[in-house]
C-alpha cells in the first residue's frame, strides 16, 4: 500500500541516515525539482540545510523575490541570495551565439555557488533535484557518440571538486511523482503547476545580443502573456509558454505618432517530456486580445508574432 505520505515519511528516514549531524548545501533554482528537494532535506534536517539561489539576473518578473520569500518567510529555510546579475550580465555583453551564452552562464553559475558555498562552514553534502529521468538518460548516454543539440547546464563535477558528497532524494522519481510529494510537502499549487524554465533563463528567449533594456521589455511583455493564459484557464493545458523579444526594430503608429520599436514572438507548445512539441491552437480571439494587450501595455514593443512551429524541426526556446 504506497502513497506518498509514506514516501515521504521514509525519504526523510533515509536523509537523517545518510546526513546525521552534518551539513548540507542546495542550490535552489526556483523549479520544481530543487525546491521538492529543498523542503523535504529541511523537514528532515532543519537548519543544517542552507540553501543557495544563484540569481545571474536572467529570470522573469518578479521571480527571484517570489523565490526568496518563499523559501525564507513561507518555509523558515536558511537561504542565500546570490545576486549577481552584474556579473552575470556584464559577462555576456556583446555575445550573440547561443551556445557561448549557455557556457558563459553555465562557467559563471558554477563559480558563483562555490563561492558562496564556501561560506558555509562545514559542510559535508550537496543536495540535488536529481529525479529518476536524468539518472537513466546520463546513464545511456554516457560514452555513447555526442548528441547534444544545447548543452544544458552541467554542473556534473561539482560534487568532487568541491568535495562534498550528494544527496539526491529525487532519484526514483518520475516529474509527477515529484509533483505529488511538493504537494504533500505544502508546497503552493501555483508554484508545482508551474511551467519548465531554462537554467539560462531569459538569455535564450533574447535571439543575439542581450541587452538589459532588452531584458526589461522581454520581462513585461512575458508577464502579461501568461497572465492572459491564467485568466483565459489556458495555464495547464500548456506545457511551456514564453516571449521571445526578436532582435529586430519594426515600424508601427500609435496615435498621431510613428513608433520604432522591437517586435515579439509568443511561443507555447504543448508536448509531454519536451522531446517532441506542438505549438499550440489558440483562438484568433486570444491572440488578437493578447497582441492589444502588449502593445498597450508595454513600452518598447509595437508587434506581435506567434510562433506556429513544431518540434522538430523546430525547437521549443529560440535558442
Ligand atoms: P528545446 O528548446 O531544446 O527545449 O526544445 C526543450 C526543453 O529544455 C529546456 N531547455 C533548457 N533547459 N538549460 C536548461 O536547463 C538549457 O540550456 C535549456 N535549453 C532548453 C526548454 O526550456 C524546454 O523545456
Amino acid at each position: 500500500d504506497w502513497t506518498m505520505a509514506s514516501y515521504k515519511d521514509e525519504a526523510i528516514r533515509k536523509i537523517r541516515e545518510q546526513v546525521g549531524n552534518k551539513r548540507v548545501i542546495c542550490g535552489l533554482s526556483g523549479g520544481v525539482d530543487s525546491s521538492v528537494a529543498a523542503v523535504l532535506i529541511h523537514e528532515a534536517i532543519g537548519d543544517q540545510l542552507t540553501c543557495v539561489f544563484v540569481d545571474h539576473g536572467l529570470m522573469r518578473l518578479n521571480e527571484a523575490d517570489e523565490v526568496v520569500s518563499m523559501f525564507r518567510d513561507n518555509f523558515n529555510i536558511p537561504l542565500i541570495h546570490a545576486n549577481e546579475s552584474d556579473l552575470f550580465l556584464n559577462a555576456l555583453e556583446g555575445v550573440s551565439d547561443p551556445e557561448v551564452k549557455r557556457k558563459t552562464i553555465g562557467k559563471l553559475f558554477i563559480d558563483v555557488f562555490q563561492k558562496y558555498a564556501n561560506e558555509i562552514e562545514g559542510a559535508e553534502f550537496l543536495a540535488q533535484g536529481t529525479l529518476y529521468p536524468d539518472v537513466i538518460e546520463s546513464v545511456s548516454f554516457s560514452g555513447g557518440p555526442s548528441v547534444t543539440i544545447k548543452s544544458h547546464h552541467n554542473v556534473g563535477g561539482l560534487p568532487e571538486k568541491m568535495g562534498l558528497k550528494l544527496v539526491e532524494p529525487l532519484r526514483e522519481l518520475f516529474k509527477d511523482e515529484v509533483r505529488a510529494l511538493g504537494r504533500e510537502l505544502g508546497l503552493p499549487e501555483q508554484f508545482i503547476g508551474r511551467h519548465p524554465f531554462p537554467g539560462p533563463g531569459l538569455a535564450i528567449r533574447c535571439p543575439g545580443e542581450i541587452t538589459r533594456e532588452k531584458l526589461d521589455i522581454l520581462r513585461k511583455a512575458d508577464a502579461v502573456y501568461i497572465d492572459q493564459i491564467r485568466k483565459h484557464g489556458l495555464y495547464d493545458e500548456i506545457w511551456q509558454a514564453f516571449v521571445a523579444i526578436l532582435p529586430v526594430k519594426t515600424v508601427g503608429v500609435m496615435g498621431d505618432g510613428r513608433t520604432y520599436d522591437y517586435a515579439c514572438a509568443l511561443r507555447a507548445v504543448t508536448s509531454v517530456d519536451g522531446m517532441t512539441a506542438d505549438y499550440y491552437p489558440y483562438s484568433h480571439e486570444f491572440l488578437g486580445e493578447t497582441a492589444t494587450r502588449i502593445i498597450n501595455e508595454v513600452k518598447g514593443i509595437n508587434r506581435v508574432t506567434y510562433d506556429i512551429t513544431s518540434k522538430p524541426p523546430g525547437t521549443i526556446e529560440w535558442e
